[in-house]
């Protein structure tokens, strides 16, 4: 059942379900994401419903179908993109294969602004991502915008509240897409929502499912876990709650020293630290498959937890296991399903999701996107500047150091190109369309320095389109001359995790002394097991500029700034290479992994 009065989302399998969900609870109503065949019934409670986008036709067998009775509840309804095309064949109109297959921004006229275009003015430019459109409008129906090369742009039954928009107004790319979602959210009647409000139920949901029981809780020291930790403290007491902090051998510079000092100031005391470097290590040993590493990381740090909570004596079935697990790791939208094969959440691997199955497992944040987390963490007390950190991945370095037993490299693509370039001899992991990929990334050179990247953005955005072997582009900071770049067989040693945390410390500071940290996102730092001369290996630098992690640019820093982390990372022996990643998300992810 769903929460009264909140907007359901769903999902046909965009990558950008999340996105629209995040979107709507910050205009102040509470979203959920539901699969697409959810009975109508399951969803009387709701305002108001969005039917997602989605990578494939509707008119295919097989293609996702919602209930049909979900237009017969008497509630607003938004279809973006495949949910368009869904409402439009749904209701009696055709869908077919657009004549251009549009991709990317596109100018839209407004023809008519009555409710939900009613702040564009004239024309605005959005994001369309499908090649199908309606050529028939159901019945009821009028057209509200158009462009060039798709009439029915966007379409509405106004008596009905029944919205239809070809494109997605939930990126940031699409001007004014936000105030479309809000006069929707108005047009819903949403019941109100905050994250303060919310609080309250969550710490009576966590009195409630906790019972009697106590809770153990592994902390990472990443904003998720830490909230999750200080929240169970509250609401519990510290003598219901026993902190596990794993040092996994993968974490950053100090930071277990810095967690411990940071809880200290905070009075919270109940933080028991494992130092489990060598085990992890040894376990990694070897090992190169993205997914395997992964796998294995969440695997350790479940045998480590078993381990000292056994010696802890914490196993005689009064105690749950706590998870800082947020929104987008617990639904796994249509858009992730796929990706999931290349990439599973720690927090979700087999033996979690069995302790899950039992019951014992408390996740408090499970309902929250990340900003919201941070908001909670506020209303907790956490000092501002541990609870606005980048956001960091749970299996920390260990997917920032990239491992190969043999090289991996294609023929570079034809493209239309006047910059020297040269493919990186490894893959990485990206987003292209509505699916994950895992594809090769190509460096480009260039003579002039300064001010000379921000120039090469618009043709980083344009090679993966030209090539769809290609997810990533970068401009390599350390050579100007082109060079073959020379593969190492590398897994994951202390050596590698000692040599990237020096790298990502030197960023870190510069960062910070800059006065530059909080001006982006997040600023993995990712060590290539390929350099430019044999064993010598390269330090990609990914500033990101984003949101929500769902889409990101890449962030702005300043050319002498780049200029000193070259530098100094090229002074760390063992470096001989610097790159900066220049790509967007999609069609790159954040991470390389
Ligand atoms: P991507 O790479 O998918 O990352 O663009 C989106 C956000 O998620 C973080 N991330 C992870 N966090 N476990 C985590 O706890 C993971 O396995 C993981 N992989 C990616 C990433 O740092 C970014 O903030």
């Amino acid at each position: 059942m769903v929460h009264p009065g909140s907007i359901v989302i769903l999902d046909f399998g965009s990558q950008y379900t999340h996105l629209i969900g995040n979107r709507i609870r910050r205009l102040g109503a509470y979203s959920e994401i539901l699969p697409p065949e959810t009975p109508a019934e399951d969803l009387k409670d709701a305002a108001a419903i969005i039917l997602s986008g989605g990578p494939q036709s509707v008119y295919d067998a097989g293609s996702p179908q919602a209930d049909k009775k979900i237009l017969e509840l008497g509630k607003p309804v938004l279809g973006l993109c495949y949910g368009l095309h869904w409402m439009t064949q749904t209701l009696g109109g055709e869908v077919k294969p657009g004549h251009v297959k549009e991709y990317g921004r596109t100018k839209i006229t407004i023809v008519d602004g009555d409710t939900l275009l009613q702040d564009c003015g004239d024309s605005c430019t959005v994001w369309m991502s499908h090649g199908d459109e309606a050529v028939k409008l159901p019945e009821g129906f009028k057209l509200i915008a158009t462009s060039d090369t798709c009439k029915n742009t966007a379409f509405a039954d106004e008596t009905r509240k029944f919205f239809a928009l070809q494109f997605h107004p939930e990126v940031m790319h699409s001007e004014h897409g936000i105030d479309m979602l809000k006069r929707f959210v108005d047009v819903s009647k949403a019941a109100p929502w905050s994250v303060e409000s919310f609080a309250k139920k969550i710490g009576d949901d966590i009195t409630k499912e906790v019972g009697e029981k106590n809770v153990f809780m592994l902390v990472s020291g990443g904003v998720d876990s830490t909230v999750a930790f200080t929240l169970l403290n509250q609401v519990l007491g510290a003598d219901r709650v026993v902190g596990l902090l794993v040092d996994t051998g993968l974490m950053r510079k100090d930071e277990v020293t810095l967690i411990k000092q940071a809880f200290d100031v905070l009075g919270i005391k109940n933080l028991h630290v494992e130092d489990a470097s060598e085990e992890f290590l040894s376990n990694l040993k070897g090992v190169t498959e993205p997914e395997k590493k992964r796998q294995i990381i969440g695997d350790t740090f479940l045998a480590v937890q078993k381990r000292v909570s056994e010696s802890m004596q914490l196993e005689n079935g009064k105690w749950m296991l706590g998870q800082g697990t947020i929104y987008p790791d617990t639904i796994e939208t249509g858009g992730t399903k796929h990706a999931d094969k290349i990439k599973t959440h720690h927090n979700r691997v087999d033996a979690i999701q069995k302790m899950i199955d039992q019951g014992l497992v408390i996740e408090p944040l499970k309902e929250l996107y990340k900003d919201e987390v941070r908001i909670l963490g506020e209303e907790l007390g956490l000092p501002h500047d541990l609870v606005w950190r980048h956001p960091f991945p749970g299996p920390g370095l260990g997917v920032r150091i990239l491992c190969a037993d043999k090289p991996d490299t294609i023929e570079t693509p034809k493209l239309d190109i006047s910059h020297p370039s040269a493919i990186l001899p490894i893959r990485s992991v990206g987003v292209q369309g509505d699916n994950r990929t895992y594809r090769h990334a190509l460096v480009l050179f260039s003579k002039e320095k300064e001010g000379d990247i921000d120039a090469m953005i618009p043709l980083a955005t344009s090679i993966p389109n030209q090539s769809r072997d290609i997810n990533r582009v970068l401009v390599c900071l350390s050579h100007a001359d082109p060079f073959e770049f020379s593969f190492t067989p590398l897994s994951i040693t202390r050596e590698r995790a000692d040599l990237l945390r020096d790298a990502d410390n030197l960023v870190d500071r510069i960062m910070r002394s800059e006065n530059l940290y909080q001006s982006i996102w997040q600023f993995p730092v990712v060590l290539l097991p390929a350099g430019s001369t044999p064993g010598g290996q390269t330090i990609v630098l990914r500033p990101v500029e984003s949101t929500d992690a769902m889409t990101a640019g890449m962030g702005t820093i300043p050319a002498s700034v780049l200029a000193a982390m070259t530098k100094g990372l090229l002074a760390i022996p063992g470096i001989d290479t610097v790159l900066l990643d220049m790509t967007t998300k999609p069609p790159g992810t954040i991470e390389w992994e």
